[in-house]
């Protein structure tokens, strides 16, 4: 059913996208599903269900276009602050998700990971990220990274610590990285940030040192494959320079 007029999202013209240039690792915190929600008068909850249909809706519009990675900040550290009723729903959703995985895999060749503290999971939902996280993908994969149970900071505690166990002397970058949830992966090129917010919420700390970073007051729910196109677009205008000259 066509949503009236004024609960659509606005149109967004068709972006002068370069094939040849698309960024190898896209990253979304995927934010708003809330104010969505509630300006529709619906629960919360209908709004983390909406957000949920919509990453499966960017991560094969990503697949399409030859993006290699995307990551995507679905639930932090700090969000089991809010209601149980609501965090259960969240969790019932990436639970509904990783049951997908294997479907997944197979007819659109998307490997799932999962990036986070997963020692909270335990029972059938730990049983289900190990078994995703054990799946081979074929050659030319789209690598969907959950950002599930993630904060920055303790992403980066936990691998300093568990690169001080692995290393006698002074730590290096590399040590420190080696031991990053995204070990082995390319730095995010484009960082995306729907809902109006200006802000990082701990996402990716040590891996967005130089990452283009767009924001959009477009809700996630409401941020389709054009608003994507735009976002790449707007990354393909810019100069990145790594502190060297252009
Ligand atoms: C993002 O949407 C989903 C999670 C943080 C789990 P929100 O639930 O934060 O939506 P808003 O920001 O309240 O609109
Ligand atoms: C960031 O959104 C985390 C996710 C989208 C999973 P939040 O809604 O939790 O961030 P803040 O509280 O606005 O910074
Ligand atoms: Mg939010």
């Amino acid at each position: 059913m066509l949503r009236p007029f004024w609960k659509r999202p606005a149109a967004v013209p068709p972006a002068a996208v370069d094939k040849d240039k698309i960024p190898a690792h896209i990253a979304i915190i995927m934010d708003g599903n809330g104010r969505w929600a509630a300006a529709r008068n619906l629960p919360r909850s209908a709004g983390h269900r909406e957000g949920a249909r919509n990453f499966r809706r960017i991560a094969g519009h990503c697949k399409d276009i030859g993006v290699k990675y995307l990551t995507v900040y679905a639930f932090s550290t700090e969000n089991w602050k809010r209601p149980r009723e609501e965090v259960d729903t969240i969790m019932g959703l990436f639970r509904e998700y990783l049951q997908e995985a294997a479907e997944e895999l197979k007819t659109h060749n998307i490997q799932i990971r999962v990036l986070g503290d997963l020692t909270i999971f335990h029972g059938e939902l730990r049983r289900l990220i190990d078994e995703v996280q054990a799946m081979n993908h074929r050659e030319g994969a789209l690598i969907a990274n959950l950002a599930v149970n993630y904060g920055g900071r303790a992403e980066l505690v936990r691998a300093a610590n568990a690169a001080a166990a692995q290393k006698q002397g002074p730590l290096t970058e590399r040590d420190i990285e080696a031991q990053l949830y995204t070990a082995g992966q390319p730095e995010p090129d484009l960082i995306i940030r729907p809902s109006g917010e200006y802000r990082l919420s701990g996402f990716l700390l040590w891996q967005c040192a130089y990452s283009e970073l767009y924001f959009t007051d477009v809700l996630w729910p409401d941020f389709t494959p054009e608003h994507l196109d735009a976002a790449i677009a707007a990354y393909q205008q810019r100069s990145r320079r790594y502190g060297g000259l252009s």
